[in-house]
């Protein structure tokens, strides 16, 4: 028997559609599979199944409404969204769907899909038309893109005496799908954990000014993906950047260095982790806790502090270290020279460098752009890959860690 789901917490968000009465059946799968179910419905399901029936077979109470003072009392949907270790959304109607594709949170089900950072599976159910419909279509690649899990549907008699593709899959073939979510990872990085650092950081001047750069994440969120796709459990944590999380990554969202610090910290131990942040190195030595008015005649000085340097703190770690830390260098001039010079200073294993400066003849700059050209400096010499798209980066650069990972268990 699969044990996947042995002792999980499953969140079983119920739509609103008539295949909604195979979720209570789904409910006694899921227990009898070993997992614990808490419901949350929307008020369409509402009118297909009653939340006591949910909660009589998952032996907890059933969530509905999200502006119930009490549902909020007993557990607030934030606490809905992160006390469990799945969300399974069955039936996902062409209209939960939509919702959740476009970020929409306007009720409780679709508040708990916006605030989760868990895996999540839909099993979606509709009408042939609507699922074949463009903007069905549409919303499922987004939240494919989005690293949305999906299972179905099939194809077969619907309720309207219609047939074809639509019909939500049966509540084994769910379960299966839920249990493949937890089953160990294959590929070259399985069972290890991997940490991320990714984008830039913001240093606080006063609540509405802060002192930031130009890194955009790009890089360090593609080798968080690329180090998932090889199986690693990967925790990115990510400053304040314009992307998506990457698909079956564990993201901390930081502002400033001493929270990445502090987040990278609880993230540990870790068999590799990568430095590809490009934190502020100083920050302004006083935040204001008012904003800065413009009042006086003179612009006011801007005294800075030093932030801590994440990357050489790790580095110099004597219980814990992880086996491989690799850092970054952005560098302007003398790269290969400056990226040995940082290796040693930093303590690290391994220094990326690139060169971020105009004249680097890499398409549309490095820093934001969406290709690198890279060094890869370690005790024994210089590899220099030819120019790419930071996935690519990304993918090699995975691959190479992970032969080095295992050649030092090797003994090599
Ligand atoms: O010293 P520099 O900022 O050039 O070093 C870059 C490398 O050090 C990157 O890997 C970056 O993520 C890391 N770093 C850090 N904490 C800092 C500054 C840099 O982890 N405060």
């Amino acid at each position: 028997m699969d044990t996947a789901l042995r002792g999980r917490r499953v969140l079983l968000v119920i739509g609103g559609g008539i295949a909604a009465y195979k979720s209570l059946d789904l409910i006694r799968r899921l227990r009898d599979a070993g997992a614990a179910v808490r419901v949350v419905m929307t008020a369409g399901a509402r009118e297909f199944v009653t939340p006591l029936a949910a909660a009589a077979l998952s032996g907890e109470k059933t969530y509905s409404d999200l502006f119930d003072g009490e549902d909020e009392a007993a557990i607030g949907h934030i606490r809905l969204a992160r006390d469990a270790d799945c969300v399974v959304v069955a039936p996902a109607t062409a209209n939960l769907m939509a919702r959740m594709a476009n970020g929409i949170a306007d009720d409780l089900a679709t508040a708990v899909l916006l605030a989760t950072r868990l895996p999540i599976l839909i099993a979606p159910a509709m009408n042939p038309a609507m699922w074949t419909h463009p903007a069905t279509r549409r919303n499922l690649a987004t939240l494919r893109a989005d690293g949305v899990h999906v299972v179905g549907p099939g194809v077969g008699a619907m309720a309207e005496s219609e047939s074809g593709a639509g019909r939500m899959s049966e509540p084994l073939e769910i379960v299966a799908a839920a249990q493949a979510l937890f089953a160990p990872g294959e590929g070259p990085l399985a069972g290890r954990r991997v940490l991320v650092t990714s984008g830039p950081t913001h240093e606080p001047i006063d609540p509405v000014r802060y002192v930031a750069n130009r890194s955009s994440g790009r890089q360090g969120h593609a080798i968080a993906a690329a180090a998932a796709r090889a199986g690693a459990a990967v925790t990115l944590v990510s400053g304040p950047v314009n992307l998506p999380d990457p698909p079956g990554v564990a993201v901390v969202h930081v502002e400033t260095a001493r929270e990445m610090e502090a987040a990278v910290r609880v993230a540990l131990p870790c068999e590799i982790a990568i430095f590809a942040a490009a934190v502020a190195d100083w920050r302004p030595a006083r935040e204001s806790g008012r904003k800065i008015k413009k009042d006086g005649a003179a612009p006011p000085p801007l005294a800075l502090a030093e932030n801590p340097d994440i990357l050489a703190g790790v580095s110099a770690m004597e219980t814990g270290r992880p086996a491989l830390v690799v850092g970054f260098a952005a560098e302007t001039n003398d790269v290969i020279e400056n990226a040995r010079a940082k290796r040693l200073r930093k303590g690290c294993d391994l220094i990326v460098a690139n060169d971020v400066s105009q004249e680097s003849g890499v398409a549309g700059g490095v820093m934001g752009g969406a290709r690198n050209a890279v060094h890869l400096v370690d005790e024994a010499g210089v590899e220099s890959w030819p120019e790419m798209d930071k996935e690519a980066v990304a993918e090699r650069l995975v691959a190479a860690l992970a032969a080095r990972l295992s050649g030092r268990e090797g003994g090599a």
